[in-house]
């Protein structure tokens, strides 16, 4: 135990902690020449593809450190505001976080918001300052940024660069030195908690745990605390790149459990392995429930498919314990989910894991936040409202209450005239503004939730020309003017095109879909009326005129290669459709709220 390390690496997005973690891998040996590949640790195709890390990934490394091995558990960490939840589990499985800080960009808003993270863990912080290498990079400044931040001393702070690998050997020894070894009884009944798990089609579903007190061996029966189901460890061993079966996993010490658990629904991610025959009493202390933020329905766009679908979402809710789904039907689309996610990236990565890994096509409707409504009836009483069908009728209504966050903004000093315009029009009242150097201002907001799910956070780009970080979290829920706007097309309302909107911004936004719905709805060969409601209430209106001629009368009947890309231009456009009445909708069509502007 006195040999084992487990430490996690945080920072705020790009600030380079995978290609760090890919040098601490190179440096100690634990990949051989034929496994390097940039990026070692995003092994998912959709990772690698948008440079990004979704998922935590635990690896082991061997260090020999003063004629002593030690035993290095790796945990990366995604950046993105989406994924603080994994932050939060990989956090509590460690002692001692690798703060990473990017030279040039220095502390933004998630180097802060996962700092506090692993503070409250009484996580060990070494701090680094990264990509040193760059041209850009302020090396003094930012150290005094990182030492006003932490408290620590200058030297504490460890110069490095991903790229070229210096301060590499600097960073393994403060790993080893500064922080602590587990502590953990190895005579008590065994205690390990789950922070992770993956489903393997083969195999099963593995399980990622840390062993706290006590030690598991192979064969050993096994009881999960919280679905009290017992298990036989089939296979148990440690994380390297690939997985490396052994017989037992010691106090401290971070593996992997494969016991031919097939249900998705029984491993849960928090929950306390113990010893099926002497348990143990106490399970250890769970992690935060994930909370949803946005909620969306997800429909298979074959309505046969609706069982492979929940197959499919219970096997990716294994690998990604932040997804929530309960069954639930739409007038227009059948059959489907309503989905909670912790943000809009989140839910176009769910969108994008359905399709890829589980081939399935799917509809994904307009999504909301959830709101509280009370009626005249029952005002004390409240009314979860996921889906905008669940906004009891105006006439009954007595008030709504919305989620409210507070936000917080790091920017460059030129830039908080329009950071300031752009949250004020997003409904968001400023309640601070400081001053972190003459250049860098934090600026804080209380803002709708509602308000910055969908284009905030491109439009915060805009306005900033990308000098802004943004992180927020929740502060509760305030009164708020809710009315649902409803889309009628050829005379019959849609209920997947319905929207939960402000009442000050509904007439605006119910005429600017009407637009959208009019550009994004192909023509047929009759008229479509598009209509926005609130209520019995029209409040705009746009004509989709009837198609006249045949589109491929523009070949001439000559060119026959272009009539059938035309043609199969139309089909592959046709895959992610949905007819309702006799309308056909497009996938964009479910999203245009979100595509206004
Ligand atoms: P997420 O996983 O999305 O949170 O990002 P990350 O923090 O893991 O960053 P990543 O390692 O993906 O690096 C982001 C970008 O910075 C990539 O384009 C890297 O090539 C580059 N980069 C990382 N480290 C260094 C460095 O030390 N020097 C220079 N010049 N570039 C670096």
């Amino acid at each position: 135990m006195k040999h084992i390390r487990n430490f996690c690496i945080i920072a705020h997005i790009d600030h380079g902690k995978s290609t760090l973690a890919d040098r601490l891998l190179d440096y100690t040996g634990s990949v051989t020449e034929r496994e390097k590949q940039d990026q070692l640790l995003d092994n998912m195709d959709l990772e690698r593809e948008r440079g990004i890390t979704i998922k935590s990934h635990a690896i082991q490394m061997e260090y020999v450190h003063n004629g002593e091995s030690y035993i290095l558990n790796l945990i990366d960490t995604p950046g993105h505001v989406d994924f603080s939840y994994e932050v939060s589990r990989s956090i509590a499985a460690c002692e001692g976080a690798l703060l990473i800080v990017d030279a040039a960009q220095s502390i933004q808003a998630q180097t802060i918001s996962n700092l506090y993270l692993a503070l409250e863990n009484d996580l060990e912080i070494i701090p680094v300052l990264n990509k040193i290498d760059l041209p850009s990079a302020n090396p003094e400044e930012v150290t005094d940024d990182i030492v006003d931040l932490l408290g620590c001393d200058p030297e504490e702070v460890i110069p490095a660069s991903g790229k070229t690998g210096l301060g590499v050997d600097k960073i393994l020894e403060a790993i080893i030195e500064r922080i602590p070894p587990p502590k953990g009884n190895p005579d008590e009944p065994l205690q390990a908690m789950i922070f992770d798990s993956v489903y393997n089609p083969f195999r099963g579903i593995e399980v990622i745990f840390r062993v706290v007190n006590g030690e598991i061996t192979k064969g050993q029966k096994i009881k999960f605390m919280a679905t009290g189901k017992e298990y036989y460890a089939d296979e148990i061993g440690t994380l390297k790149l690939t997985q490396l079966p052994k017989n037992v996993i010691k106090t401290g010490d971070v593996g992997y459990l494969i016991s031919g658990i097939k249900e998705a629904k029984e491993v849960k991610v928090g929950d306390t392995i113990t010893d099926a025959k002497t348990p143990t009493k106490n399970m250890i202390a769970g992690f935060e429930n994930v909370k949803p933020m946005v909620f969306a329905g997800i429909y298979p766009v074959d309505t046969e498919d609706y069982e492979e679908l929940r197959t499919s979402m219970e096997k990716l809710q294994l690998n990604d314990a932040s997804l929530v789904f309960t069954p639930e039907s739409s007038a227009a689309l059948g059959f489907g989910f309503r989905c909670g996610f912790l943000g809009m990236l989140h839910m176009e990565i769910i969108q994008e894991r359905l399709e890829r890994e589980f081939d399935m096509t799917v509809i994904t409707t307009v999504p909301n936040v959830s709101y509280l409504a009370y009626t005249k009836k029952e005002p004390d009483t409240p009314i979860v409202v996921n889906n905008p069908s669940d906004l009891p009728d105006p006439s009954k209504l007595d008030r709504v209450e919305e989620p409210y966050i507070k936000a917080t903004i790091i920017t460059k000093s030129d830039f908080v005239g329009p950071v300031m315009s752009l949250c004020i029009d997003k409904r968001g009242q400023i309640t601070n503004q400081t001053y972190l150097t003459p250049e860098r201002v934090e600026l804080s907001f209380d803002i709708p939730l509602a308000e910055i799910v969908f284009d905030f956070y491109d439009r915060l780009k805009t306005v900033s020309k990308g000098y802004a970080s943004f992180d927020y979290s929740p502060i509760g829920l305030r009164a708020s003017k809710l009315v649902k706007v409803d889309i009628l097309l050829n005379n019959q309302s849609v209920d997947a095109l319905s929207a939960l909107i402000h009442a000050d911004n509904a007439y605006n936004i119910g005429k600017k879909m009407c637009e959208k719905l009019k550009e994004l709805i192909p023509r047929q060969q009759f008229d479509i009326p598009i209509q926005a409601a609130i209520g019995a209430k029209i409040i705009s209106r746009e004509t989709i005129k009837a198609l006249r001629k045949d589109v491929t009368a523009k070949c001439y009947g000559g060119d026959i290669s272009r009539k059938r890309k035309l043609l199969e231009k139309q089909k592959k456009g046709k895959k992610r459709m949905r007819q309702v009445g006799n309308v056909e909708i497009p996938q964009q069509a479910f999203m245009a709220v979100l595509k206004l502007n």
